[in-house]
């Protein structure tokens, strides 16, 4: 039996990386239709393209409260429900350039710009997937992506730290407006370590070869299971909270970062 079978789904930031990942295995998991949202127009729509007749790909910036309101409208119109949001779109600010995001240097105007995509994008989602929800009367699984990086402190990212870290907290308000208002409408997050997405891109530019294999292993040497997580690894722990099988969780916390937070630098080694 199918997982998601008869589901409806919106997912932002879907053209690439572990947006992509969760499209594919909820559309592997029965979604009834999947809608996919980004503002990568044309990876989006391959990608869609890609999962045939059940899914769909549009425009949305997450930033933008009234393509919210159009894109909710249209899949309530359309389909008569909206059972799953998934708030993956997020930039960590470091994708253009060298500026400082450190807490010394970071500009006003970077930090605004990573919280206006992370932490507004994920409220207006929030917001946007309650009231179509509510309007189609049969519950609903809203499911956060916020970051290891929103439980521990980041030095030189710390806007996409600050951002996440209240994703944590938002997805709990959320969680529990909805169980006070009786709507069935469940809210949890997911804490992802290093996942091999093209967010890792200007981290790992211009490197090739042993130097590429060297830069990928510095930034696992800390992890436990020593390798960065795949996409498909996280939107295996998406379609366990979209399903009903997750009937009973609501405003919890799931990390998935190949046990590195399970310790601390100053463990005893064995
Ligand atoms: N890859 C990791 O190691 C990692 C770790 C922890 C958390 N995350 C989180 O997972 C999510 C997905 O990251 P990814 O690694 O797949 O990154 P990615 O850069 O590959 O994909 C992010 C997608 O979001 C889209 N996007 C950016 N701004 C947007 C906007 N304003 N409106 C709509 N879409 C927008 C991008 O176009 C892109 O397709 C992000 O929220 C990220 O913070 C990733």
């Amino acid at each position: 039996m199918a997982r998601l079978a008869g589901k409806v789904a919106l997912i932002t930031g879907a053209s690439r990386g572990i947006g992509a990942a969760i499209a594919r295995a909820f559309v592997a998991e029965g979604a009834a239709q999947m809608v996919l949202t980004d503002v990568l127009d044309e990876a989006g729509k391959a990608v869609a393209a890609s999962l045939g007749q059940a899914a769909s790909y549009q425009t949305l910036d997450v930033r933008d409260e009234a393509a919210w309101e159009r894109a909710t409208a249209d899949i309530l119109a359309a389909f008569g429900r909206l059972d799953v949001v998934v708030n993956n779109a997020g930039i960590t600010g470091l994708e253009t350039g060298s500026a400082r995001h450190d807490p010394e240097f970071a500009s006003l105007p970077d930090w605004r710009a990573v919280h206006e995509t992370n932490l507004d994008g994920t409220f207006l989602g929030c917001k946007h997937a309650i009231r179509a929800m509510r309007q189609a009367g049969q519950g609903g699984s809203i499911i956060n992506i916020a970051s290891r990086s929103g439980l521990v402190g980041i030095p030189g990212a710390c806007a996409y730290a600050a951002s996440k870290a209240a994703i944590r907290n938002h997805t709990k308000s959320v969680a529990l407006y909805c169980a006070g208002q009786g709507l069935a409408v469940r809210c949890n997050a997911i804490f992802p370590a290093a996942i091999m997405t093209p967010m890792w891109a200007p981290l790992l530019a211009g490197l090739e070869g042993a130097t590429l294999d060297a830069r990928i292993a510095s930034f696992v040497a800390d992890t436990p299971l020593r390798r960065f997580g795949r996409p498909e690894e996280v939107a295996a722990l998406a379609v366990l909270l979209a399903s009903d099988e997750s009937s009973y969780v609501t405003g919890s916390e799931f990390v998935i970062d190949g046990g590195l937070l399970a310790g601390a630098a100053a463990s005893p080694k064995q």
